[in-house]
């Protein structure tokens, strides 16, 4: 009993810690503690949170990614609305906006802040903890993102004090996580989000709460709901301090401002800062400072008219097109990029600027030769906005995709619900040289000591033309390369040796198959043991594993379909290279247990298990147990207060067992 009360202590004492580290970095930019600190102290929570389920909190800082996959969202009714604010374009509007404001209630001081380009969000919290998160929508009613909302590190769960408020501010996607995101978009042949905003609001509306997770999402907090008197409140600044002191993230670029030269001051200064922050801004909000002249002004039916917003004007600047080049990436996507007479736009010189794909030129009607309007998206990826069809000369020319690529010269392909077009001919030199520098990386072979530079000069020297090439060179050939002494020769060899032992699911996620990314490589390896069962194996087969959908069973059986991947697969083996999965527990899963083959699902609280043991129990039993219920769910093992699984589990009609039950297996 006495254990147990440590316990509890040592999980608030940690929840108390994360917290505050948390707030430190995530809130205020300003860490106070290296991260494996901090990695440590979640482990130990999590490692006392699996010990006793009893034990985990709803606020505990393990507790952001609920892992349910939200039916859809319903809707929320906003107690107050969420309005917008009207627009001003420039220095003889705001000085308008000034006069009328003081015309109505007389001088008055001004609250400046940076308009963030995101999507307005609401925070509820109950006696301090975070209840409820809604996206704006249409005003009156909103969705409910909190699932969302919650994977969010710069949103407190819990705040300093009990109190019931509703928060309101904008979240956003920080400039560089949204270039990240648009990156791989493209590498897998998705569309990618023509801006920050775009990509902030697809995450958030986005049904499993693993992907807005994975989306490294912030929010600045820049006013409340209800009614500041209510906290005894009586200026816009003094709430956002006090929003601040509750551990909300606000802005620390606001500037309260005594009269309009102050305000237009601040505006001007922003115009050439702009590109410095690292999230984007679209324009700066000027908002009436004391709640009193607030409410003496009020509102019109959309907007209030104690505030108003300035937008910068777009940086949009003529150029020429002068050509359209194609790249090839690793995964045999094409890509368009227009080459442009260089010309500064927001800080920097433009030479270059995607076109993703020919649909998008044939739609923008974009021709080599154009003048065109260019600006960076999201004042960061320069894009082409239109072409000039009226300055034309009639020497321009149309572009076309190729129908074959420009490296190999095979056909291009649009593989399903892809815009993106694609060469699948693992034999495309554009390709292989990305296809080894991906093949060696460190989640797949990790073969050290070779790198994106090594693997050009091979290709240059001609020394390899794939990966299964690697296996066949030797320590003369590699000490002849440029800058490559004897010893990293010897060192590079052992290497390229040591990685022949790999678990099959090392290779699977080196040989780059279309969506097959680290974890299908695992489930597909543990599911079929070795790489002659995985190439056998049929769609249907595929599908039918928990957790493999179409997108990736169609690609696996293309992709084993192919004579060239044959052909390297063939070396791979001759080479001595393993092809067979060597990783923990699929072998010790019984074949022919009670439970064998089948897909099982745990949720709620078990008193004679700790979620490991019931687990390890389930799969001596022969049962592969998996996160999520779905139609591939066989059976649902049901603890005290099981909530959303368990009720799926039985909208599906899915077996379902309760503790008791799982016993009486295990004793059978
Ligand atoms: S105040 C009643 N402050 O801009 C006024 N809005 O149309 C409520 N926004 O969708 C808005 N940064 O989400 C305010 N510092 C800021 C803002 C801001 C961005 C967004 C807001 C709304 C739009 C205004």
């Amino acid at each position: 009993m006495e254990d147990k009360l440590a316990l509890e202590q040592r999980v608030k004492d940690l929840h108390k810690l994360l917290n505050d580290y948390g707030h430190a970095y995530y809130v205020l930019d300003r860490p106070l503690v290296p991260d494996s600190e901090y990695d440590a102290r979640m482990k130990e929570l999590i490692a006392i949170e699996e010990e006793h389920p009893d034990l985990i909190m709803p606020d505990s800082p393990t507790q952001r990614v609920g892992g349910e996959v939200l039916p859809g969202f319903s809707k929320v009714v906003h107690d107050t609305p969420m309005l917008s604010l009207s627009n001003v374009f420039n220095e003889e509007d705001i000085r308008e906006f000034d006069r009328r404001v003081r015309a109505d209630v007389g001088n008055v001081t001004y609250v400046c802040e940076l308009k963030i380009d995101g999507l307005a969000i609401s925070l509820k919290y109950e006696q301090g903890l975070f209840a409820q998160g809604s996206t704006r929508g249409d005003g009156t009613v909103g969705e409910d993102i909190t699932m969302n909302l919650r994977t969010i590190r710069a949103i407190p769960l819990k705040l300093s004090e009990p109190v019931d408020i509703e928060a309101r501010g904008e979240a956003y996607m920080p400039k560089k996580s949204f270039m990240k995101l648009n990156e791989s978009r493209e590498e897998d042949g998705l569309d990618v989000f023509a801006n920050p905003r775009n990509a902030a609001a697809g995450s958030l509306r986005q049904l499993d709460p693993k992907i807005a997770a994975s989306r490294n999402l912030s929010v600045f907090m820049y006013g409340m709901g209800g009614n500041g008197a209510d906290y005894g409140l009586d200026t816009h600044s003094g709430s956002l301090e006090y929003l601040a002191s509750l551990g909300f993230r606000t802005n620390p670029e606001t500037r309260r401002c005594k009269d309009v030269e102050e305000v237009l001051a601040f505006v001007e200064s922003w115009q050439d800062r702009r590109p410095d922050l690292p999230y984007e801004i679209d324009g700066i909000v000027i908002k009436v400072d004391s709640f009193h002249h607030q409410e003496e002004l009020g509102f019109t039916a959309k907007s209030p008219r104690w505030a108003t917003a300035y937008k910068f004007p777009a940086e949009e600047v003529k150029t020429k097109l002068l050509t359209i080049e194609l790249t090839v990436g690793r995964t045999g996507v094409v890509t368009p990029t227009a080459i442009l007479e260089p010309v500064r736009v927001a800080g920097t010189t433009v030479s270059r600027a995607s076109l993703h794909n020919g649909d998008l030129i044939r739609e923008k009607d974009i021709r080599i030769g154009d003048e065109v309007i260019i600006r960076k998206a999201g004042d960061i990826i320069p894009e082409i906005v239109m072409s000039l069809a009226d300055q034309r000369s009639g020497d321009e020319e149309p572009f076309e995709m190729p129908a074959h690529c420009p490296a190999c010269d095979s056909e291009l392909v649009h593989l399903e619900e892809e815009v993106a077009l694609r060469c699948v001919n693992p034999q495309c030199p554009a390709q292989l040289q990305e296809a080894v520098i991906h093949f060696v990386s460190r989640n797949a072979m990790n073969i050290e000591g070779i790198g994106e530079k090594v693997v050009g000069q091979l290709f240059a020297e001609g020394l390899i033309k794939d990966a299964a090439d690697l296996y066949t060179l030797t320590e003369e050939q590699l000490a002849g390369l440029d800058r490559m002494g004897e010893k990293s020769a010897s060192n590079l060899i052992a290497a390229i040796r040591q990685s022949k032992s790999n678990s099959l699911e090392k290779l699977l996620f080196g040989l780059g198959i279309r969506h097959v990314g680290q974890k299908a490589a695992q489930i597909l390896a543990m599911e079929f043991g070795t790489l002659d069962a995985l190439r056998a194996a049929t769609e249907e087969q595929l599908t039918a594993i928990h957790e493999i959908g179409e997108k990736v069973a169609d690609s696996v059986v293309t992709y084993f379909g192919n004579e060239d991947v044959e052909r390297v697969l063939g070396k791979l083996e001759a080479a001595g290279v393993n092809t067979v999965y060597t990783g923990p527990r699929k072998q010790d899963i019984p074949e022919d247990g009670p439970l064998a083959g089948k897909t099982v699902v745990l949720t709620g609280k078990l008193s004679h298990f700790t979620r490991n043991d019931a687990k390890a129990a389930l799969e001596a039993l022969g049962a592969s147990v998996t996160g999520s219920v779905s139609k591939k769910t066989d059976l649902v093992v049901a603890g005290e207060e099981a909530g959303s699984k368990l009720e799926k589990a039985e909208s599906l009609g899915i077996e379902i067992w309760d503790e008791a039950a799982l016993l009486d297996a295990i004793s059978e």
